[in-house]
């Protein structure tokens, strides 16, 4: 059975008082029984910080990037070696916010995918379209070239390390969440195309998250749906209550 996966992106936000504060009030908010994982991934600075305040709970806690090199001369990088140092088993990769804003192409994606897996890491790989392209009718083509691109070269055996969050652009921040017919036509062509380049079984047991002003109110009726394992949440998952009340969604 694939996982059901809840994950907050703080994204950048909260300093080290609040990063306490917000684990602090996760902790008192979560449901006695979870029945999903549950992530968070703050800013880096703070992520050891938050490691340990939340040990002994069942909340992981996640990158939100990293380095595809292995170290040396790239001033403000973070490297996978050092993450692992921390105890961080996955990271967020390809998210829209770094492919538009710092100019993280296919290959570049690409390259931090395979060096998040060759690290033996977990990793959670973004994808999603932008307004016009799916206003044209291209959302499907384009969000399955985005996971050929990053993924097609992995083995088999690799891609149980991968998890999918479709995040489409048009609805992250914006208080618009793609409907759950939307979400469900689009995780059902991903898998698809995944079970047609790694077969049905690792498709299967392969995690698709949706993502995009996801919140306690819409969580239920998303994560209803067959193809939709859970929710990759940015603004959302900055409210303990809101972020809680997703969770109980499962
Ligand atoms: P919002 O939930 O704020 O729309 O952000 C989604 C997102 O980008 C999660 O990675």
């Amino acid at each position: 059975m694939r996982k059901n996966i809840v994950a907050g992106n703080w994204k950048m936000n909260c300093d080290m008082a609040q990063t306490q504060i917000l684990i602090e009030a996760l902790e008192r908010a979560m449901p006695a029984q979870v029945n999903c994982e549950v992530m968070i991934a703050p800013s880096t600075p703070f992520l050891f910080q938050a490691f340990n305040l939340t040990k002994g709970l069942s909340i992981e806690v996640v990158a939100q990037n990293a380095s595809a090199h292995e170290s040396g001369a790239h001033t403000g990088e973070t490297s996978l070696d050092m993450l692992a140092s921390l105890g961080i088993k996955t990271v967020i990769i390809g998210h829209s916010e770094r492919r538009d804003s710092y100019g993280e192409n296919d290959a570049i994606i690409k390259a931090k995918v395979h060096a998040v897996i060759a690290q033996d890491m977990r990793v959670i790989f973004c994808c999603g379209e932008h307004l016009e392209t799916r206003k044209a009718g291209n959302h499907i083509t384009a969000v399955t070239q985005q996971v050929e691109k990053a993924l097609f070269d992995l083995k088999p055996e690799q891609m149980k390390q991968v998890v999918v969050a479709y995040e489409p652009v048009w609805a992250i921040g914006t208080g618009e969440t793609a409907s759950p017919e939307q979400a469900q036509d689009m995780h059902a062509a991903i898998r698809e195309f995944i079970a047609n380049k790694f077969g049905s079984e690792i498709a299967n047991e392969t995690s698709i998250l949706y993502g995009g002003s996801v919140k306690d109110s819409n969580a239920a009726e998303l994560f209803a749906k067959p193809d939709v394992d859970g929710g990759l949440v940015g603004g959302a998952s900055l409210d303990a209550e809101n972020f809680a009340g997703i969770i109980k969604a499962f």
